[in-house]
């Protein structure tokens, strides 16, 4: 979910709906938005899209303060009622909310007994707890922090008085929010994108924070009262960077960048003798360390099992990759000196900040690798090493993914040259290659749109199977596909197929092989075959120089270590098709959220 405030000068309607487009990628299945002015509040709310929900908003009521919110449905099926703002019993006060309130069903036992909910949500627990406490006689202030003190849970929440048509009042645990400053304006949002349009100058807020936000005056508290001051700080983001141009989607958008990616990544990690650099500190860190635990989801967690190639290949260190999500249950026995190192597109995946606190409470360092500088995860780990890939706004991972390998591998190199370590090529150069295979693969769209059409229009499931390094590729390149289109699509690696997963191989089955390593080509090979033999349509992706004449598409050759890079394009590109073909929504697949701050 995202939430977005303004309070100022003009009219906030538009302001908060412009908002709340920027803040769709955090999910996108109602939105709503409450705006105050003489004759009260007033809530327009729809389930479905911003679009939706702007259709129906009243143009002719204008109001200078409002709040706005883009769910991902946790609590109760996406629908009007459940949507935000949510209201107090009497309506006096209106709230909105990204996060989720673990105990909310004990607090609406405990104060709540006689109060008769209007939704399934637990935001209107809180709603309803702050007017609770307003009515025993405590200011909005007081009865505000109360509320928060008995709420377990992550939260970013605004609150409205109908009463007073001169404040938001502000709050933050876990989930992200910032507080943006303006001229005769103030707004709030969960992410400095939404805000943009109005302003470049942001305060980070703590958790456990309360904001008073007026449109000349911000006060930022702690749940004790005292006051914080806090400097902003300019969001170095151009707004260029968050428009399509002339793309139909922003994926296709983003898969395009990667090749610009890619070398922009080699300038920011080079020194003026042209050598890869990375801060000492981080080094240190690594070599300090006798274990390396990476820690992400999805997209991300993919590649980070690449990582680990690349840091055990080049650098020599052991490494672990462990999805965030089950890492505080199925905690691995820990080395002496373990050194965690998150990967989050975002930075903001509650899953991995979970996991983050724990270590940190465990005294262990922190490596943050992400594309959004600021983030939760990268203000809360010892160390942060960008992505610098741009704002990525299509929920499928793409140019992320990319940035994320080239990172790895630059660490990797930069670890392995630190401990004398012989890698064998010269990583920048090859780097610059793969940034050249990926502009071919970019002008191969036309080709592989007939692919997709061939082998994704109609099917149920699809299976990617690879081995060895490809292996994790084609897991991605699943993901890529079930994502967007909705194909049951899963990766294997190749010799596991024949372990159970053939058995689910019919007449036409897609099968796309990943044959980029010359020591397991063949064998991928008789993978192949095998399927074949159970009546599967086979689109095998090769690396030139391994090529056969049955294979549907040839990359360009790179380094072996560094394939990944270039040959999940195909597997991106033939994901963006087949949604197309399927006319699914590209952008924003059903059921998603480009970052999920909710565990
Ligand atoms: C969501 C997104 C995925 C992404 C994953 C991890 O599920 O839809 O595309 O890979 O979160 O996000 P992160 O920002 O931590 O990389």
């Amino acid at each position: 979910c995202g939430i977005v405030g303004y309070i100022g000068n003009l009219d906030s309607k538009e302001i908060l709906l412009k908002g709340l487009e920027k803040l769709e990628y955090r999910g996108y299945d109602s939105a709503g938005i409450a705006v105050k002015n003489e004759d009260g509040i007033q809530i327009f709310k729809e389930k479905g899209r911003i679009a939706d929900l702007r259709s129906i908003v009243d143009e002719d009521v204008l109001a200078h303060v409002g709040i706005g919110h883009t769910r991902w449905a946790t609590h109760g099926v996406p629908s009007r009622g459940n949507s935000h703002p949510h209201q107090s019993a009497s309506g006096r006060f209106t709230l909105v909310h990204n996060g989720v309130i673990e105990n909310y069903d004990l607090l609406k036992h405990e104060y709540l007994a006689d109060v008769s909910f209007k939704s399934e949500t637990d935001t209107e627990v809180i709603v309803q707890l702050v007017e609770k406490f307003a009515n025993e006689g405590l200011s909005v202030l007081e009865a505000f922090r109360k509320t928060l003190t008995l709420l377990h849970g992550s939260y970013a929440l605004a609150l409205l008085d109908a009463e007073d048509n001169n404040t938001i009042y502000v709050a933050k645990n876990k989930s992200p929010l910032l507080v943006g400053l303006g001229d005769g304006f103030n707004v709030v949002a969960s992410d400095a994108m939404a805000m943009l349009q109005v302003t470049d100058q942001f305060v980070e807020l703590m958790d456990k924070e309360i904001v008073i936000v007026t449109k000349d005056v911000v006060t930022i508290q702690n749940l004790d009262g005292e006051v914080i001051s806090r400097a902003p700080y300019t969001a170095e983001l151009d707004a260029s960077d968050i428009e399509k141009g002339t793309y139909p989607h922003y994926m296709l958008k983003e898969i395009d960048e990667q090749p610009a990616v890619v070398r922009k990544i080699i300038q920011h990690y080079q020194d003026e003798q042209g050598k890869l650099v990375i801060d000492r500190d981080i080094i240190d860190a690594v070599n300090a360390s006798d274990r390396v635990y990476i820690i992400a989801a999805g997209t991300s967690y993919h590649a980070g099992l690449v990582g680990k190639q690349f840091i055990e290949k080049m650098a020599k260190i052991p490494v672990e990759v462990h999805i965030s999500s089950e890492f505080g249950y199925n905690m691995p026995l820990l080395s002496e000196k373990p050194l965690f190192v998150f990967i989050s597109q975002s930075g903001e995946t509650a899953d991995s900040r979970a996991v983050l606190v724990q270590v940190k409470e465990m005294g262990y360092p922190a490596l943050t690798i992400t594309n959004v500088p600021g983030s939760t995860l990268s203000r809360e780990a010892d160390y942060t090493l960008l992505l610098h890939a741009g704002p990525e706004i299509a929920v499928a991972s793409t140019k992320a993914y990319t940035a994320q390998l080239a990172v790895l591998a630059i660490l990797a190199e930069v670890t392995a040259k630190s401990r004398s370590l012989e890698v064998g090529f010269d990583l920048i150069h090859e780097l610059g290659l793969v940034a050249n295979a990926m502009d071919v693969l970019c002008d191969s769209k036309e080709i592989l749109e007939v692919i997709a059409r061939e082998f994704f229009s109609v099917t149920r499931n699809a299976f990617f199977i690879g081995r060895g390094i490809d292996f994790y590729v084609g897991l991605e390149g699943a993901l890529k596909l079930k994502e967007i289109s909705y194909i049951q699509a899963e990766g294997f690696a190749g010799g596991e197929l024949k372990h159970g997963t053939i058995a689910l191989i019919e007449e036409g089955t897609p099968v796309v092989a990943l044959a980029t390593q010359e020591s397991v080509n063949l064998s991928i090979r008789g993978n192949v075959k095998e399927v074949v033999a159970r009546g599967a349509n086979p689109c095998i992706i090769s690396m030139n120089g391994l090529n056969m004449d049955e294979d549907s598409f040839v990359i360009p050759e790179v380094h072996e270590l560094l394939t990944p890079l270039i040959s999940v394009i195909p597997l991106q590109i033939l994901a963006y098709y087949a949604a197309l073909h399927r006319d699914c929504d590209v952008d924003k697949p059903r059921n998603l959220a480009k970052s999920v701050t909710v565990e």
